[in-house]
């Protein structure tokens, strides 16, 4: 049976107050769709205030240190976001896999900090450009899953496949090449984990939009899409939601 989808939007750093109205129309129009889990991903400024805002609606972070607490300045750990009434996480995204130098280790650390404070989360890899050009991208980023998988899943782990050279910048892979990713991808969590990596939801993520989504989701093996720029505004996103449904 196919799992139900999940179409998050990350809002990377973007999002002040003034956004709350937009992130409500987004909450009221999502809720109509049983079929599609809708989660918001915001920077962590705004996620109490997002939560009172959307009662019951799925908000996230955008990180999570590995650690419940400590000397760790300018961090947020996933007690934290609980505690602000996150209900997910996004870890591992390539712009903090970049910019912040993290190891598949400590995205694998923070996955597992995430699940055991009962977030859900949202695991991402993907290839770099000269990667996908060198005819490496399968064992690239497979083995960029083995190495930050968490030792143990849960109901609410999901795994986001975002080629680096997709994101912002208008470009997606074939539906052929994302076929053959996130089939690969599940054979490595289903050798992870059995028959619950079968539930475990794949997400694509790069440029994902009203006119592309909905055969990036007859793909299968995608569970949904985690999107960037798209996700800021209900005129754009909702569509997005629509095609999932
Ligand atoms: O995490 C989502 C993201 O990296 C994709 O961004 O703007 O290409 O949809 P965008």
């Amino acid at each position: 049976m196919a799992n139900k989808k999940l179409v998050a939007g990350n809002w990377k750093m973007h999002g002040l107050s003034a956004d709350l109205p937009e992130i409500a129309a987004i909450a009221a129009a999502a809720s109509s769709y049983g079929n599609v889990d809708v989660a918001l991903c915001l920077p962590a400024t705004l996620i109490e205030r997002a939560v009172r805002a959307v009662p019951g609606f799925a908000i996230g972070g955008q990180d999570v240190h590995s650690a419940e607490k400590g000397a760790h300045t300018g961090c947020t750990s996933a007690q934290m976001l609980r505690d602000a009434g996150a209900a997910l996480t996004i870890v591992g995204h390539s712009e903090r896999r970049e910019a912040q130098h993290e190891s598949d280790a400590e995205v694998k650390a923070k996955a597992e900090a995430g699940l055991a404070a009962g977030l859900g989360v949202i695991l991402c890899i993907g290839e770099s450009l000269d990667v996908r050009e060198s005819g490496r991208a399968v064992e690239v980023v497979d083995a960029q899953l083995a190495a930050s998988l968490p030792a143990e899943t849960r109901d609410n782990l999901a795994v986001a496949y975002e080629p680096i050279w997709a994101i912002g910048t208008g470009k997606v892979p074939s539906v052929g090449d994302i076929g053959e990713m996130h089939a690969a991808l599940r054979e490595r969590l289903v050798a992870a984990y059995g028959e619950a990596g079968r539930g475990v939801r794949i997400l694509y993520g790069g440029s994902v939009k009203a006119s592309n989504a909905a055969e990036i989701f007859a793909v299968p093996d995608v569970d949904g899409a985690l999107v960037g720029g798209a996700s800021l505004k209900a005129a754009d996103f909702l569509p997005i939601v629509a095609a999932a449904a």
